[in-house]
């Protein structure tokens, strides 16, 4: 029987155990054994792996997480580490390897499939940054999340005649931030893809308050940046100066730092909320248990054609393969046409 091995990498994301579920069915129903590593790219080089069962993966589309458990592990930054990979996939028995992760996890994939290994990448980030797929799923789910928390949020400030500023994730790409702050009706929205001025920021809350609004939520993006605030301009706010084996920074603190600013130059009393890893925890909604499924199911259909080196997709209805290097080292930033939209309601 030849074996899939699957891996899940990066940050976690709902929808991860639905993808797990959907990869172990298709391949046991078209006679494959499947092999669960652990802990990203991590439990391959460890040689940490176990031979999934039924039983283990039955019911687990409902949760969050992953079964398998992750890592920002990068073997390409390890000396000899791809060839650690090769090697001991090769050792294991591993006829295929399914990779389910964002741009950092699908670049490995993609190079390891360069190097000649037969493998097949899954599109996984709540940031939905990924390029080459309409959607990734994790996404809707973290926009629910931060929605119910606008929603929460709207009440409160309201009661108080507050100025609530509230953090929500996306490291380069304001999609989470854009759609939850339509949805939840923020007073302002702030995405890394345009620093935004202080001042406007101001001007846009006064007019409100001309108009006899006494609370506001402003929705910011942990990525975005002012274009003009002193010792921050254009740049991110960090929480650390450590980066991950990607080169990632820690981002977090914007909603403290602008917060501090509307409070100041308005007068008006502000508090920040970071939602933080909140937004990736949980039970997926029905639209990522769906997409994951589907997304899994396809993967394995790609390693039953003898298709690799490429990601299942979403484009339009339908699940495609795409070629690897299509997906990854460009993020697809927020359309602007969306923001646009969203500003028509600001203030
Ligand atoms: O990439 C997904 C993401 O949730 C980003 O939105 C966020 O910046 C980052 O991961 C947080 O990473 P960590 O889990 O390492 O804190």
């Amino acid at each position: 029987m030849k074996k899939i091995g699957i891996l899940t990498g990066g940050g976690d994301c709902p929808g991860l155990n639905a993808v797990i579920r959907a990869v172990f069915r298709r391949a046991e129903q078209l006679g494959y054994k499947v092999i669960g590593i652990k802990d990203g790219w991590k439990g391959l080089m460890d040689l940490d792996y176990e031979t999934l069962t039924r039983a283990q993966v039955s019911g687990i589309h409902l949760f969050g997480g992953t079964i398998l458990g992750t890592s920002r592990t990068n073997p390409f930054k390890k000396e000899g580490g791809a060839e650690l990979v090769a090697a001991n996939m090769k050792k294991m028995g591993l006829y295929a390897l399914i990779a389910v992760g964002g741009d950092d996890t699908l670049g490995v994939c993609d190079k390891l499939a360069k190097m000649g290994l037969n493998t097949v990448g899954v599109p996984k980030t709540i940031d939905n940054d990924l390029s080459a797929t309409d959607v990734t799923f994790g996404y809707d789910t973290a926009v629910s999340i931060a929605t119910e928390c606008i929603d929460r949020l709207h009440t409160t400030a309201e009661s108080h005649h507050r100025t609530l500023v509230v953090e929500i994730m996306g490291r380069h790409a304001g999609w989470i931030t854009c759609a939850a702050g339509i949805a939840g009706g923020a007073d302002m929205i702030l995405v890394p893809e345009e620093p935004f001025n202080i001042l406007e920021v101001c001007d846009i809350l006064k007019k409100r308050a001309a108009r006899g609004k006494r609370f506001n939520i402003v929705a910011v993006s942990e990525g975005a940046s002012f274009s003009d605030a002193p010792g921050v301009e254009g740049s991110m706010v960090l929480q650390t100066a450590e980066k991950d084996a990607f080169g990632n920074v820690r981002l977090g603190g914007i909603a403290n730092i602008l917060a501090n600013e509307i409070e100041q130059r308005l007068g008006f009393e502000t508090r920040a909320v970071i939602l933080g890893h909140l937004q990736r925890g949980g039970t997926p909604t029905a639209f990522d248990r769906i997409l994951a499924t589907r997304f899994g199911v396809k993967a394995v259909d790609c390693v039953h054609e003898g298709r690799f080196d490429v990601m299942v997709a979403l484009h339009g209805t339908k699940i495609v393969p795409v070629p690897l290097e299509e997906a990854v080292g460009k993020t697809k930033t927020l359309d602007m046409d969306m923001y646009e939209t969203a500003k028509i309601f600001f203030g």
